[in-house]
Protein backbone atom coordinates (compact mmCIF):
# COMPACT_ATOMS: atom_id res chain seq x y z
CA UNK A 1 0.00 0.00 0.00
CA UNK A 2 1.39 3.42 -0.67
CA UNK A 3 0.92 5.54 2.37
CA UNK A 4 2.75 8.59 2.07
CA UNK A 5 1.58 10.48 -0.84
CA UNK A 6 2.61 13.96 -2.51
CA UNK A 7 -0.59 15.20 -3.55
CA UNK A 8 0.10 19.00 -6.26
CA UNK A 9 -2.83 21.31 -6.19
CA UNK A 10 -4.19 19.29 -2.90
CA UNK A 11 -6.05 22.39 -2.20
CA UNK A 12 -8.38 22.13 -5.31
CA UNK A 13 -11.62 20.72 -5.69
CA UNK A 14 -10.78 17.59 -6.88
CA UNK A 15 -7.31 17.48 -4.76
CA UNK A 16 -9.08 17.86 -1.23
CA UNK A 17 -11.58 15.38 -1.94
CA UNK A 18 -8.58 12.98 -3.07
CA UNK A 19 -6.50 14.56 0.51
CA UNK A 20 -9.84 13.29 2.36
CA UNK A 21 -9.99 10.19 0.81
CA UNK A 22 -5.92 8.94 1.33
CA UNK A 23 -6.77 10.05 4.58
CA UNK A 24 -9.62 8.13 5.47
CA UNK A 25 -7.46 5.18 3.88
CA UNK A 26 -5.03 5.74 6.54
CA UNK A 27 -2.65 7.26 4.36
CA UNK A 28 -0.71 10.95 4.69
CA UNK A 29 -0.68 13.46 2.62
CA UNK A 30 2.23 16.00 1.49
CA UNK A 31 -0.15 18.92 -0.18
CA UNK A 32 2.12 21.21 -3.01
CA UNK A 33 -0.31 24.17 -3.79
CA UNK A 34 0.22 27.44 -5.18
CA UNK A 35 -3.15 28.54 -4.19
CA UNK A 36 -3.65 30.38 -7.97
CA UNK A 37 -7.53 28.86 -8.08
CA UNK A 38 -7.91 27.12 -4.29
CA UNK A 39 -7.88 28.23 -1.43
CA UNK A 40 -5.67 27.54 2.03
CA UNK A 41 -9.48 27.17 4.17
CA UNK A 42 -9.50 23.99 1.88
CA UNK A 43 -6.60 22.14 4.34
CA UNK A 44 -8.16 23.69 7.56
CA UNK A 45 -11.40 21.84 6.34
CA UNK A 46 -9.75 18.41 5.52
CA UNK A 47 -8.24 18.68 8.89
CA UNK A 48 -11.93 19.03 10.41
CA UNK A 49 -13.45 16.12 8.17
CA UNK A 50 -10.18 13.85 8.10
CA UNK A 51 -7.89 14.23 10.42
CA UNK A 52 -4.38 16.16 10.38
CA UNK A 53 -2.56 13.73 8.13
CA UNK A 54 -2.39 16.84 5.73
CA UNK A 55 0.70 19.00 5.23
CA UNK A 56 1.16 21.42 3.42
CA UNK A 57 3.59 23.03 1.04
CA UNK A 58 2.77 26.43 -0.16
CA UNK A 59 4.78 26.42 -3.49
CA UNK A 60 4.52 27.16 -7.01
CA UNK A 61 6.05 23.91 -9.21
CA UNK A 62 5.99 25.67 -12.55
CA UNK A 63 8.49 28.51 -10.84
CA UNK A 64 11.58 27.42 -11.25
CA UNK A 65 13.04 29.69 -7.97
CA UNK A 66 10.33 27.48 -5.64
CA UNK A 67 11.98 24.06 -7.20
CA UNK A 68 15.01 23.57 -5.22
CA UNK A 69 12.64 24.30 -1.99
CA UNK A 70 10.63 21.73 -3.27
CA UNK A 71 12.80 19.24 -4.12
CA UNK A 72 13.74 19.13 -0.75
CA UNK A 73 10.22 18.90 0.90
CA UNK A 74 9.57 16.16 -1.01
CA UNK A 75 12.53 14.08 -0.36
CA UNK A 76 11.88 15.16 3.62
CA UNK A 77 8.62 13.95 3.24
CA UNK A 78 9.37 10.51 2.44
CA UNK A 79 6.88 9.82 -0.42
CA UNK A 80 5.79 6.33 -1.51
CA UNK A 81 4.30 8.47 -4.48
CA UNK A 82 2.11 11.34 -6.21
CA UNK A 83 -1.01 12.44 -7.35
CA UNK A 84 -0.09 15.40 -9.90
CA UNK A 85 -3.23 17.40 -10.05
CA UNK A 86 -1.76 20.85 -9.98
CA UNK A 87 -2.28 22.62 -13.22
CA UNK A 88 -4.17 24.77 -15.21
CA UNK A 89 -7.62 24.07 -16.46
CA UNK A 90 -10.01 26.38 -17.96
CA UNK A 91 -10.83 25.16 -21.78
CA UNK A 92 -11.25 28.56 -23.12
CA UNK A 93 -8.50 30.47 -21.22
CA UNK A 94 -6.11 28.03 -22.85
CA UNK A 95 -7.51 28.86 -26.31
CA UNK A 96 -6.80 32.61 -25.93
CA UNK A 97 -3.39 31.87 -24.01
CA UNK A 98 -2.15 28.88 -25.20
CA UNK A 99 1.57 29.66 -24.11
CA UNK A 100 0.93 30.35 -20.28
CA UNK A 101 -0.65 26.87 -20.56
CA UNK A 102 2.43 24.80 -21.69
CA UNK A 103 4.53 27.01 -19.56
CA UNK A 104 2.42 26.04 -16.79
CA UNK A 105 1.33 22.63 -16.71
CA UNK A 106 5.09 20.99 -18.18
CA UNK A 107 7.40 22.86 -15.91
CA UNK A 108 5.45 21.98 -12.91
CA UNK A 109 5.48 18.06 -14.14
CA UNK A 110 9.03 18.16 -14.79
CA UNK A 111 9.60 19.80 -11.20
CA UNK A 112 7.72 17.13 -9.57
CA UNK A 113 9.16 14.11 -11.64
CA UNK A 114 12.86 15.55 -10.73
CA UNK A 115 11.40 15.67 -7.09
CA UNK A 116 10.37 12.16 -6.85
CA UNK A 117 13.89 11.15 -8.48
CA UNK A 118 15.53 13.24 -6.02
CA UNK A 119 13.32 11.10 -2.97
CA UNK A 120 13.63 7.73 -4.99
CA UNK A 121 9.90 7.61 -5.09
CA UNK A 122 8.74 6.49 -9.01
CA UNK A 123 5.31 6.73 -9.21
CA UNK A 124 2.89 8.94 -10.28
CA UNK A 125 -1.29 9.26 -10.57
CA UNK A 126 -2.00 11.41 -13.31
CA UNK A 127 -4.73 13.77 -13.71
CA UNK A 128 -5.62 13.69 -17.52
CA UNK A 129 -8.86 14.39 -19.08
CA UNK A 130 -11.56 12.92 -21.30
CA UNK A 131 -11.09 15.91 -23.72
CA UNK A 132 -7.86 14.13 -25.01
CA UNK A 133 -10.43 12.03 -27.14
CA UNK A 134 -11.56 15.02 -28.43
CA UNK A 135 -14.38 14.29 -31.28
CA UNK A 136 -13.18 11.49 -32.61
CA UNK A 137 -14.84 8.84 -31.07
CA UNK A 138 -18.77 7.43 -30.43
CA UNK A 139 -19.29 6.43 -27.16
CA UNK A 140 -19.11 5.20 -24.81
CA UNK A 141 -15.12 5.53 -25.12
CA UNK A 142 -12.66 3.23 -23.84
CA UNK A 143 -8.75 3.72 -23.63
CA UNK A 144 -8.21 2.56 -26.72
CA UNK A 145 -9.93 5.40 -28.63
CA UNK A 146 -8.49 8.08 -30.84
CA UNK A 147 -6.88 10.90 -29.32
CA UNK A 148 -7.20 14.42 -30.23
CA UNK A 149 -7.92 17.11 -28.22
CA UNK A 150 -9.26 20.47 -30.13
CA UNK A 151 -7.81 22.84 -26.91
CA UNK A 152 -4.71 23.81 -25.98
CA UNK A 153 -5.29 22.90 -22.14
CA UNK A 154 -6.15 19.33 -23.74
CA UNK A 155 -2.55 18.99 -25.57
CA UNK A 156 -1.51 19.31 -22.28
CA UNK A 157 -2.95 17.04 -20.59
CA UNK A 158 -2.08 14.54 -23.49
CA UNK A 159 1.96 15.70 -23.80
CA UNK A 160 2.03 15.22 -20.07
CA UNK A 161 0.65 11.82 -20.92
CA UNK A 162 3.10 11.00 -23.32
CA UNK A 163 5.66 11.75 -21.56
CA UNK A 164 4.75 9.88 -18.32
CA UNK A 165 4.79 7.41 -20.92
CA UNK A 166 8.20 7.54 -22.18
CA UNK A 167 9.87 8.17 -18.83
CA UNK A 168 7.97 4.54 -18.30
CA UNK A 169 9.62 3.16 -21.25
CA UNK A 170 12.91 4.71 -20.55
CA UNK A 171 13.02 3.31 -16.94
CA UNK A 172 10.88 0.65 -15.43
CA UNK A 173 11.01 1.85 -12.38
CA UNK A 174 8.68 4.18 -12.57
CA UNK A 175 4.96 3.29 -12.35
CA UNK A 176 2.30 5.41 -13.71
CA UNK A 177 -1.47 5.95 -14.18
CA UNK A 178 -2.87 8.54 -16.48
CA UNK A 179 -6.40 8.54 -15.33
CA UNK A 180 -8.58 10.28 -17.44
CA UNK A 181 -11.37 11.78 -15.72
CA UNK A 182 -15.11 12.62 -17.13
CA UNK A 183 -16.84 15.38 -15.71
CA UNK A 184 -16.74 15.53 -12.04
CA UNK A 185 -19.53 16.86 -9.63
CA UNK A 186 -20.76 16.56 -6.27
CA UNK A 187 -18.82 17.25 -3.25
CA UNK A 188 -18.02 15.62 0.34
CA UNK A 189 -20.88 14.25 2.00
CA UNK A 190 -20.15 16.81 5.15
CA UNK A 191 -20.68 19.80 2.92
CA UNK A 192 -17.42 21.26 4.03
CA UNK A 193 -15.16 20.88 1.29
CA UNK A 194 -16.44 21.34 -2.68
CA UNK A 195 -15.84 23.16 -6.22
CA UNK A 196 -15.46 26.78 -5.67
CA UNK A 197 -14.64 28.55 -8.86
CA UNK A 198 -12.67 31.92 -9.49
CA UNK A 199 -15.28 34.39 -10.93
CA UNK A 200 -18.32 33.35 -12.97
CA UNK A 201 -18.02 29.78 -13.77
CA UNK A 202 -17.47 27.58 -17.03
CA UNK A 203 -18.68 24.78 -15.70
CA UNK A 204 -22.60 23.14 -15.94
CA UNK A 205 -22.85 22.28 -12.37
CA UNK A 206 -20.93 25.10 -10.74
CA UNK A 207 -23.10 27.51 -12.41
CA UNK A 208 -26.31 25.26 -11.71
CA UNK A 209 -25.64 25.70 -8.35
CA UNK A 210 -25.25 29.22 -8.46
CA UNK A 211 -28.27 29.84 -9.92
CA UNK A 212 -30.03 27.38 -7.60
CA UNK A 213 -28.62 29.27 -4.46
CA UNK A 214 -29.55 32.78 -6.01
CA UNK A 215 -25.82 34.38 -6.80
CA UNK A 216 -26.29 34.23 -10.80
CA UNK A 217 -29.86 34.81 -12.56
CA UNK A 218 -29.89 32.03 -15.46
CA UNK A 219 -28.19 29.33 -16.90
CA UNK A 220 -28.31 29.65 -20.72
CA UNK A 221 -28.57 25.81 -22.62
CA UNK A 222 -25.42 25.82 -24.96
CA UNK A 223 -27.45 24.78 -27.81
CA UNK A 224 -30.62 22.52 -28.27
CA UNK A 225 -30.21 21.03 -31.60
CA UNK A 226 -27.77 18.45 -31.48
CA UNK A 227 -28.41 14.95 -32.59
CA UNK A 228 -28.75 13.64 -28.62
CA UNK A 229 -32.20 12.51 -27.19
CA UNK A 230 -33.41 15.60 -25.81
CA UNK A 231 -31.37 17.79 -27.86
CA UNK A 232 -28.77 18.77 -25.15
CA UNK A 233 -25.40 18.17 -24.59
CA UNK A 234 -24.75 14.60 -23.17
CA UNK A 235 -21.63 13.95 -20.64
CA UNK A 236 -20.57 11.61 -17.97
CA UNK A 237 -21.05 13.20 -14.68
CA UNK A 238 -19.16 11.60 -11.95
CA UNK A 239 -19.29 12.41 -8.11
CA UNK A 240 -15.96 13.81 -6.95
CA UNK A 241 -15.98 11.17 -3.96
CA UNK A 242 -16.15 8.24 -6.27
CA UNK A 243 -13.14 10.37 -8.91
CA UNK A 244 -10.87 10.52 -5.53
CA UNK A 245 -11.78 6.43 -4.41
CA UNK A 246 -10.13 6.46 -7.76
CA UNK A 247 -6.74 7.67 -7.20
CA UNK A 248 -6.48 5.59 -4.31
CA UNK A 249 -7.03 2.48 -6.21
CA UNK A 250 -4.45 3.51 -8.81
CA UNK A 251 -2.60 4.46 -5.96
CA UNK A 252 -2.44 1.05 -4.67
CA UNK A 253 -2.43 -0.89 -7.98
CA UNK A 254 0.81 0.93 -8.35
CA UNK A 255 1.95 -0.18 -4.90
CA UNK A 256 1.23 -3.80 -5.95
CA UNK A 257 2.32 -4.33 -9.25
CA UNK A 258 5.89 -4.70 -9.94
CA UNK A 259 6.42 -3.64 -13.01
CA UNK A 260 3.00 -2.15 -14.08
CA UNK A 261 4.58 0.63 -16.81
CA UNK A 262 2.48 3.42 -17.60
CA UNK A 263 -1.32 2.58 -18.09
CA UNK A 264 -4.48 4.77 -18.71
CA UNK A 265 -8.02 4.23 -17.18
CA UNK A 266 -11.09 6.17 -17.64
CA UNK A 267 -12.64 7.48 -14.66
CA UNK A 268 -16.16 7.91 -15.73
CA UNK A 269 -19.55 6.61 -14.73
CA UNK A 270 -20.35 4.89 -17.72
CA UNK A 271 -23.92 6.79 -17.98
CA UNK A 272 -24.59 9.96 -20.55
CA UNK A 273 -26.58 12.38 -18.88
CA UNK A 274 -27.96 15.10 -20.63
CA UNK A 275 -27.82 19.35 -19.95
CA UNK A 276 -31.54 18.94 -19.13
CA UNK A 277 -31.28 15.58 -17.01
CA UNK A 278 -29.03 17.48 -15.19
CA UNK A 279 -30.95 20.16 -14.53
CA UNK A 280 -34.05 18.24 -13.50
CA UNK A 281 -32.13 16.02 -10.87
CA UNK A 282 -30.91 19.57 -9.69
CA UNK A 283 -33.93 21.30 -9.35
CA UNK A 284 -35.56 18.18 -7.39
CA UNK A 285 -32.08 18.26 -5.09
CA UNK A 286 -32.16 21.76 -3.94
CA UNK A 287 -35.94 22.49 -4.68
CA UNK A 288 -35.51 25.48 -5.90
CA UNK A 289 -36.03 26.86 -9.39
CA UNK A 290 -33.63 27.28 -11.79
CA UNK A 291 -34.37 29.56 -14.46
CA UNK A 292 -32.87 28.38 -18.17
CA UNK A 293 -33.14 29.64 -21.51
CA UNK A 294 -31.74 28.55 -24.92
CA UNK A 295 -28.47 30.13 -26.33
CA UNK A 296 -26.35 28.86 -29.38
CA UNK A 297 -23.72 25.91 -29.33
CA UNK A 298 -20.40 26.92 -27.17
CA UNK A 299 -17.41 26.97 -29.48
CA UNK A 300 -15.80 23.72 -29.21
CA UNK A 301 -18.39 21.73 -27.55
CA UNK A 302 -18.85 18.41 -28.36
CA UNK A 303 -22.81 16.45 -29.19
CA UNK A 304 -22.24 13.21 -26.94
CA UNK A 305 -19.07 11.50 -24.68
CA UNK A 306 -19.35 9.04 -22.10
CA UNK A 307 -17.00 6.56 -20.89
CA UNK A 308 -16.48 2.67 -20.69
CA UNK A 309 -14.75 2.14 -17.63
CA UNK A 310 -14.38 -1.12 -17.46
CA UNK A 311 -10.94 -0.98 -17.69
CA UNK A 312 -10.69 0.42 -14.06
CA UNK A 313 -12.74 -2.07 -12.92
CA UNK A 314 -11.16 -4.84 -13.92
CA UNK A 315 -7.55 -3.73 -13.12
CA UNK A 316 -8.38 -1.22 -10.27
CA UNK A 317 -11.29 -3.06 -9.16
CA UNK A 318 -13.13 0.72 -8.58
CA UNK A 319 -16.07 1.38 -10.24
CA UNK A 320 -18.60 5.18 -9.54
CA UNK A 321 -21.20 3.64 -7.33
CA UNK A 322 -23.06 7.06 -6.79
CA UNK A 323 -26.34 8.55 -8.67
CA UNK A 324 -26.88 11.77 -10.05
CA UNK A 325 -29.33 12.61 -7.49
CA UNK A 326 -26.31 11.85 -4.51
CA UNK A 327 -24.16 14.57 -6.81
CA UNK A 328 -27.25 16.63 -6.91
CA UNK A 329 -27.45 16.60 -3.12
CA UNK A 330 -23.97 16.57 -2.19
CA UNK A 331 -23.35 19.52 -4.65
CA UNK A 332 -26.32 21.42 -3.34
CA UNK A 333 -25.27 20.76 0.18
CA UNK A 334 -21.86 22.68 -0.26
CA UNK A 335 -23.11 25.32 -2.30
CA UNK A 336 -26.20 26.31 -0.08
CA UNK A 337 -23.67 25.85 3.27
CA UNK A 338 -20.59 28.10 1.61
CA UNK A 339 -22.47 30.30 -1.03
CA UNK A 340 -19.66 32.27 -1.44
CA UNK A 341 -17.48 28.99 -1.25
CA UNK A 342 -14.63 29.52 0.93
CA UNK A 343 -15.15 33.12 1.08
CA UNK A 344 -17.70 32.80 3.81
N1 LIG B 1 -23.28 23.76 -20.49
C1 LIG B 1 -24.35 24.61 -20.62
N2 LIG B 1 -24.33 25.81 -19.97
C2 LIG B 1 -23.29 26.19 -19.18
C3 LIG B 1 -22.18 25.32 -19.04
C4 LIG B 1 -22.21 24.11 -19.71
O1 LIG B 1 -25.31 24.31 -21.33
O2 LIG B 1 -23.33 27.29 -18.62
C5 LIG B 1 -23.30 22.45 -21.17
C6 LIG B 1 -22.17 22.26 -22.17
O3 LIG B 1 -22.53 22.78 -23.44
C7 LIG B 1 -22.00 20.75 -22.16
C8 LIG B 1 -22.34 20.36 -20.72
O4 LIG B 1 -23.11 21.45 -20.20
O5 LIG B 1 -22.95 20.14 -23.00
C9 LIG B 1 -21.12 20.17 -19.83
O6 LIG B 1 -20.28 21.32 -19.92
P1 LIG B 1 -19.06 21.55 -18.90
O7 LIG B 1 -18.44 22.85 -19.25
O8 LIG B 1 -19.53 21.36 -17.51
O9 LIG B 1 -18.09 20.33 -19.20
P2 LIG B 1 -17.32 19.93 -20.54
O10 LIG B 1 -17.68 18.52 -20.81
O11 LIG B 1 -17.50 20.90 -21.63
O12 LIG B 1 -15.82 20.11 -20.05
C10 LIG B 1 -15.32 19.25 -19.06
C11 LIG B 1 -14.20 19.88 -18.27
C12 LIG B 1 -13.02 20.18 -19.13
C13 LIG B 1 -12.63 18.98 -19.89
C14 LIG B 1 -13.80 18.35 -20.59
C15 LIG B 1 -13.43 17.01 -21.13
O13 LIG B 1 -14.64 21.08 -17.68
O14 LIG B 1 -11.95 20.56 -18.30
O15 LIG B 1 -14.85 18.12 -19.68
O16 LIG B 1 -14.44 16.49 -21.93
F1 LIG B 1 -11.71 19.33 -20.81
Amino acid sequence: MARRIIVTGGAGYIGSHVCVELLRAGGKALVIDNFANSSPKALERIRDIAGAGAELLRADLADANDAARIIDAVKAFRPDGAVHLAGLKAVGESVAEPVRYYSVNLPATFTLIRALEAANARMIVFSSSATVYGDLNASPVDETGAVGPTNPYGRTKLFIEEMLNDLARADARWKICNLRYFNPVGADPSGRIGEDPNGVPNNLFPFIAQVAVGRLPRLKIYGDDYPTRDGTGVRDYIHVCDLAAGHVAALDYLAREKAPGAQCFNLGAGKGISVLEAIAAFKRASNRDIPHEIAPRRAGDIAEIYAKPDRAQKLLGWRATRTLDDMCADHWRWQSENPNGYQD
